[in-house]
């Protein structure tokens, strides 16, 4: 069970009540689109968008008209048929600059950049989708250095994570075409949302195991309690990273 496949995001949204595959729900999104310009009329992507419910709430609230992008084609047949009014599209983040050059104002990563494989060839691809001053929001788990010894890093599902290394995010940053701008920390966010995921997680366990099967349920249970005790005891954080496309940078 990879709680990045669709039935994984599915147990993921019922629990969450909504199409959210990340932490803190729209209070999140509020926090990291807070800081953003709003403006309907701007182009957005949402690398790694999911079922797109994030993508939905972006565009509705008037930040910006959205693509969505995710390498999970069942996630993004479903998002298509639910929010028709978003532009969504099958696509590795890695060859993201074939969906076009100089386009978007601003690229957001929701929870999806710790999954990327590569991660420099991702930045490289959204340097190529924007342009000199276009804003990039990363929203995601950091790792301050214990994160690969813990229990969670340990975890086989997790051998492809990536958290964001803070002390180096910076020269990633400036080598595939970014500029950092600020870096807000939110592990003390993210410890009560995942303590409050856990617990609803539980509190709804009847109909998810209804609608999911008990082994999903088990999964999910105590992949979460672990998450909340790994960010608790300080072996995995959160952040939001602001940067801008370089002027001049790598295309
Ligand atoms: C935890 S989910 C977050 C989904 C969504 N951003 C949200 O907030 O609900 C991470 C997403 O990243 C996607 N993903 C992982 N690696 C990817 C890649 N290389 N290219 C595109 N999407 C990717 C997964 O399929 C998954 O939908």
């Amino acid at each position: 069970m990879r709680l990045n496949s669709f039935q994984g995001k599915r147990l993921l949204a019922l629990a969450r009540g909504g199409d959210y595959a990340h932490a803190g729900e729209t209070e999140s999104i509020d926090l990291v689109w807070n800081k953003l310009p709003k403006d309907p009329a701007q182009q957005v992507l949402d690398a790694g968008c999911g079922r797109g419910g994030t993508a939905a709430y972006i565009q509705r609230a008037g930040w910006g008209k959205v693509t969505g992008i995710d390498i999970e084609g069942e996630s993004i047949q479903r998002a298509r048929q639910v929010y028709p009014e978003i532009t969504f599209d099958v696509c590795p983040v890695e060859q993201a600059d074939r969906i076009g050059s100089g386009k978007f104002d601003i690229v957001c990563c929701f929870n999806s950049f710790y999954a990327f494989s590569d991660q420099p060839a991702a930045l490289r691809a959204f340097a190529h989708n924007s342009k000199p001053g276009t804003q990039l929001a990363i929203f995601d788990y950091t790792d301050p250095g214990t994160f690969k010894e813990s229990a969670l890093g340990q975890h086989v599902e997790l051998l492809g994570w990536h958290p964001l290394i803070l002390s180096t995010i910076s020269d990633l940053l400036r080598e595939t075409g970014w500029t950092l701008d600020t870096i807000q920390d939110v592990t003390i966010e993210y410890i009560r949302w995942y303590k409050t995921f856990s617990d609803r997680i539980r509190e709804l366990r009847s109909k998810l195991i209804e609608e999911c099967g008990i082994e999903t349920w088990e999964y999910a249970s105590n992949f979460y309690d672990l998450m909340h005790e790994t960010i608790k005891t300080g072996h995995m954080g959160g952040a939001i990273v602001y940067a801008k496309r370089t002027a001049n940078g790598h295309e």
